[in-house]
């Protein structure tokens, strides 16, 4: 087996984002229908997020696999100034399925964007290190309380997620 590697990159949605209450944006969840679709087909997993018009994604899988997926996805159109945070050879995958894992993390990420002293969510000026452990952050991020319209629970289950990142 050839090297397994992860990429985390950011980027900027082109469209206007649609608001929905609850559940997933119209065009991401397009997108993810796609991903889906494609990944295990691929041999590629990994994660998405989408906030205030930004993704930020990781592609986990082996070298050649996930240097193909992302030479499709930064071509796509649907997205511009797609950066590259992070590239690097792992041991194991943080995103066991080839697929491609959703998390409904905005109170998460908000309470990591403040502790790392942004003013909102700009994952283009993310270091290396912040954009790992973001990724690390949705590697434990179990999505429990999201979507149930309990911010409450929602915010405690994403604080010990940053308590855990932070503790060590
Ligand atoms: C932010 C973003 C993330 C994407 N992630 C994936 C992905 O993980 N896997 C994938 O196959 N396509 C992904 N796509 C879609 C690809 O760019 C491309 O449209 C798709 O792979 C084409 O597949 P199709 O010809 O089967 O529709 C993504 C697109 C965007 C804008």
């Amino acid at each position: 087996m050839s090297e397994l590697i992860r990429l985390v990159y950011a980027s900027r949605a082109v469209f206007e984002p649609v608001p929905v209450k609850q559940g997933v944006e119209p065009s991401v969840g397009r997108i993810l229908m796609q991903s889906r679709r494609n990944n295990a087909h691929a041999s590629i997993g990994g994660v998405l997020y989408f906030g205030d018009g930004y993704f930020f994604q990781a592609l986990e899988g082996e070298r050649q696999a996930v240097n193909r997926a992302y030479q499709r996805i930064a071509a796509d159109t649907r997205h511009r100034e797609v950066t590259i945070l992070s590239l690097k050879t792992v041991s194991e995958r943080f995103f066991a399925d080839w697929s491609m894992k959703y998390v409904p993390a905005e109170e998460a990420v908000k309470q990591f964007i403040r502790s790392r002293n942004y003013q909102r969510f700009e994952p283009l000026k993310f270091e290396e290190a912040e954009a790992e452990a973001l990724i690390e952050l949705f590697h434990h991020y179990d999505g429990k309380h999201a979507n149930t319209g309990d911010r409450a629970k929602s915010k405690r289950a994403g604080w010990f997620g940053l308590r855990r990142l932070f503790a060590s």
